[in-house]
């Protein structure tokens, strides 16, 4: 009989949501207003939060060529109302199956400068096309066409050059240049336009189309496939139609762990965030950070992030193709003991720990979050790597194509210039998905629920670490998206920080204690959040100042 109820007990239990929200109105968050507006114009027409995600994903590829598109991939963390799991769409690129771990080396085991950030050679195996279409096919109310209709659109009138474009488009103006279609599409007369120039993509409109009208064939089958393959070889490319036809998305399960009373639930490998997140939250343990001095903060989180920044560049890597041990890193115990090698005093100085090798950082990148007035959540950061991706277009099918094989480390085995071997786990192999820091995050208690994200390499994982910590200290979304930020990432072994992040006292304090300081001359990121206050069923929403995002809360009819 006992046995019995607990059963019963226990089905209870997985079966029951965890917190479910009743009605309220809805929120969107992301880089590009025009975006943002897709997202509505979706909700409105009766699509759900991962109609809206589609929408704005494709809006993004469109209007924000430079961060992520139909040519890169991403992490889409989803969760339906009442549903007490969220699950991971991994819609990350893979090395094509001609890749190799040296492809990137010259005959002397020399790294070759740029291989893998600029061209053709640099882009792996595109994953957002198959993610829109999973994601529209089994968890939205729309059909695809609809929720990529804006975008169509949106690629045949154009969309007006902003002040970012520009820098960016300057930034990347040499490998734009390298390619005829990206030079055509993106500059004008082989220049950076000039702000408020309209940007026309009618070929990438007609890719957009047939993902449309065939799902997943229109892009990685047929004559967008052919197209690409096509191109991407006359370019001196190792793309095959096998490649694409045998791209595949994954449903992960996220990473999840608690803090302070809050469900933090995030990007499982081939993204180093989640994992990161939960081990530095851990090693926080339960220590009230506001009782703390503003230095004693401060320190106490840049060691966590040393901490969890080394075992990342030891253990992290593509979960299909190498052991990660994200139980073993996201053990509160294991955190315990990485707790007590912390000094309170002084600062460890990042070769006292076991040696290992960074992993590449990411650069550019996009995050949108979604809640719909169900409750059904999105929290998506999207990547083509760097502005622009590798800045090469196959002609005739407006598809730019990313560089994201420059996340994979390029020489792994071998040691670097601190003498250190770099880590297999992220070893260029066929077929395999290269690591990531993209770290879309929900954080969740009874009362509160926020959904946030960020672009920025390899600092996405410490914004979010300080947006969550942030979000369960009450703070408002807007004051969230506006902390001024700092960062460690082990190595190299300083502390980089915006503008403000630290008073002077702090500055002095830190410095005392053996912190290396490197104030950046300019600002990172671009945190998108909508949060829930469950408790007066209201919404709120905030797009970085950083950026020139819109964030918007509205009444769904
Ligand atoms: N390419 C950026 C990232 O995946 O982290």
């Amino acid at each position: 009989m006992m046995r019995f109820v607990t059963t019963v007990l226990i089905m209870l239990v997985a079966v029951v949501p965890a917190y479910p929200t009743p009605r309220h109105e809805a929120g969107i968050a992301s880089t590009q207003p025009l975006a943002t507006e897709a997202g509505f114009e979706i909700l409105k027409a009766g699509g759900n939060a991962f109609d809206a995600a589609v929408a704005v994903s494709a809006v993004l590829a469109v209007v924000e060529p430079y961060s992520s598109g139909l040519g890169g991939g991403g992490f889409w963390l989803l969760q339906q109302a009442g549903k007490a799991q969220a699950v991971m769409i991994d819609g990350r690129e893979t090395a094509p199956l001609k890749a190799y771990e040296k492809m990137y080396q010259d005959k002397t085991g020399k790294v070759i400068p740029g291989l893998s950030m600029n061209g053709v050679l640099a882009a792996g195996i595109p994953g957002e096309p198959a993610a829109l279409v999973h994601i529209a096919e089994k968890y939205g109310r729309l059909p695809l066409s609809q929720s990529l209709a804006p975008a169509i659109r949106i690629a045949r009138k154009g969309f007006a050059v902003t002040q970012y474009y520009k820098r960016m488009a300057r930034f990347r103006l040499h490998v734009l240049r390298a390619s005829k279609a990206a030079a055509a599409v993106f500059l004008y007369r082989n220049e950076v336009p000039h702000e408020d120039y309209i940007i026309k993509q009618p070929d990438l409109a007609r890719t957009l189309e047939a993902l449309a009208a065939h799902g997943a064939a229109g892009f990685y089958q047929g004559k967008v496939a052919k197209r690409l393959i096509a191109e991407t070889s006359k370019a001196g490319g190792i793309w095959s139609a096998k490649d694409l036809a045998a791209y595949k998305i994954r449903e992960r399960k996220p990473v999840t762990g608690s803090w302070h009373g809050y469900r933090i639930t995030s990007a499982a490998p081939p993204s180093s965030g989640g994992v990161a997140i939960i081990e530095m939250l851990n090693m926080l343990g339960n220590d009230n950070l506001r009782a703390l001095s503003g230095v004693a903060r401060k320190h106490l989180l840049i060691e966590v992030m040393r901490r969890a920044y080394r075992d990342r560049a030891e253990f992290l890597g593509d979960p299909d193709f190498v052991n990660v041990p994200v139980a073993r890193l996201t053990n509160k115990r294991y955190a315990r003991k990485l707790r007590e090698t912390i000094d309170p005093l002084h600062a460890t100085p990042s070769r006292d720990l076991k040696p290992a090798v960074p992993p590449p950082e990411g650069k550019h990148t996009t995050h949108f979050s979604i809640l719909d007035a169900q409750g059904n959540r999105v929290a998506a950061t999207l990547s083509i790597n760097y502005p622009f991706g590798s800045g090469f277009m196959a002609a005739g099918t407006g598809v730019l194509l990313n560089d994201e094989m420059d996340d994979f480390s390029a020489k792994p085995g071998v040691p670097n210039v601190y003498g250190l071997v770099g880590a297999q786990a992220n070893a260029i192999a066929p077929g395999k998905r290269m690591l990531s820091s993209m770290s879309p995050t929900f954080v969740e208690s009874p009362d509160r629920l926020a959904i946030l994200g960020t672009p920025g390499g390899s600092r996405i994982i410490t914004m979010v670490l300080r947006g969550i910590i942030a979000a369960t200290q009450g703070l408002s979304a807007q004051r969230i998206v506006s902390q001024r930020r700092f960062h460690h990432q082990y190595l190299p072994d300083v502390v980089q920080f915006e503008n403000g992040a630290f008073t002077v006292g702090e500055i002095l304090g830190l410095q005392s204690m053996g912190h290396k300081l490197q104030q950046l001359h300019y600002t990172y990121g671009n945190m998108q959040i909508v949060i829930l206050d469950k408790a007066r069923h209201a919404v709120s929403a905030a797009s970085d100042p950083r950026g020139e995002g819109l964030a918007k809360v509205e009444n769904i009819p």
